[in-house]
């Protein structure tokens, strides 16, 4: 498949056309900010681990059944997907507190949920992704009710199979983001699950191994992302 025109250019990759328009190609770059871009920064190696981290993510939640808009590694930083329409809804998933549900709320980072939280937010830079509710999500039409429930479904089944998944590799999955798009009607799985876009503590020192490390200035932060792919590539070589 040739890789074509630029289409777009988000803060950590870009997205090529190919010749055939059911397929793009991500390219994933080094770039990192925080904060709604209001922190910007370097982190040498990302695009390389994020890349192959998300697809390796991508690849086991096809085995669960989960559909994603994965196809092929095609390069150190690029992987061919399906092109999808991006539904303008983050979905937060969460298992402990931390962040910014830490701070609303007065939860100690950390504190265990007693059930998993769905947040939602609206994908738009300009008003900083604001969080909004299901009927926020209907009055603007972003998304449908049947996608919802679809998109929800699938949340808490992505939630199972990573914290099982991770967990056996000493990683404990605090929180995460996903994306999902459309793809011939259907409601499919899209961006990344990286280091960027989840939280991942280490299960016995409680260490981060995340884009905390960057937003907070922990530093050792490309060792942290090294860490999860060894982790992760370690595991799939047994
Ligand atoms: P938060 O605590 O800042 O709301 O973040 C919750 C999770 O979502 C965390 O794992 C980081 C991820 N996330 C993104 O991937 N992109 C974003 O723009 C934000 C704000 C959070």
């Amino acid at each position: 498949m040739k890789k074509l025109e630029l289409l777009y250019e988000g803060k950590a990759k870009k997205v090529y056309a190919t010749d055939d328009p059911g397929y793009v190609i991500l390219e994933y770059k080094d770039d990192a900010t925080a904060f709604n871009g209001l922190k910007r920064g370097t982190i040498v190696g990302k695009g390389v681990v994020n890349n192959k981290i998300s697809n390796h993510l991508f690849q086991l939640l096809e085995r669960h059944g989960i559909p994603t808009h994965y196809v092929q590694e095609l390069s150190d930083r690029e992987t061919l997907v399906k092109r999808v329409e991006i539904i303008p809804v983050e979905v937060i998933v969460r298992n402990r507190a931390a962040g910014s549900l830490s701070k609303r709320l007065g939860l100690p980072e950390g504190t265990r949920l007693k059930s998993v939280v769905l947040e939602y937010c609206y994908k738009n830079d300009e008003l900083g992704d604001p969080m909004v509710n299901e009927h926020h999500i209907y009055a603007m039409e972003l998304a449908t009710e049947e996608e919802m429930s679809r998109i929800a479904d699938m949340s808490f089944k992505v939630n199972q199979i990573l914290l099982n998944y991770l967990r056996d590799l000493n990683i404990e999955l605090i929180d995460f983001k996903l994306e999902f798009g459309r793809f011939n009607g259907q409601v499919i799985l899209a961006d990344e699950i990286s280091p960027d876009t989840c939280r991942f503590w280490d299960t016995r020192t409680g260490e981060k191994l995340d884009k905390d490390r960057f937003r907070r200035d922990l530093g050792d932060v490309e060792e942290a992302y090294q860490e999860i792919l060894h982790r992760l590539m370690d595991r799939s070589a047994e």
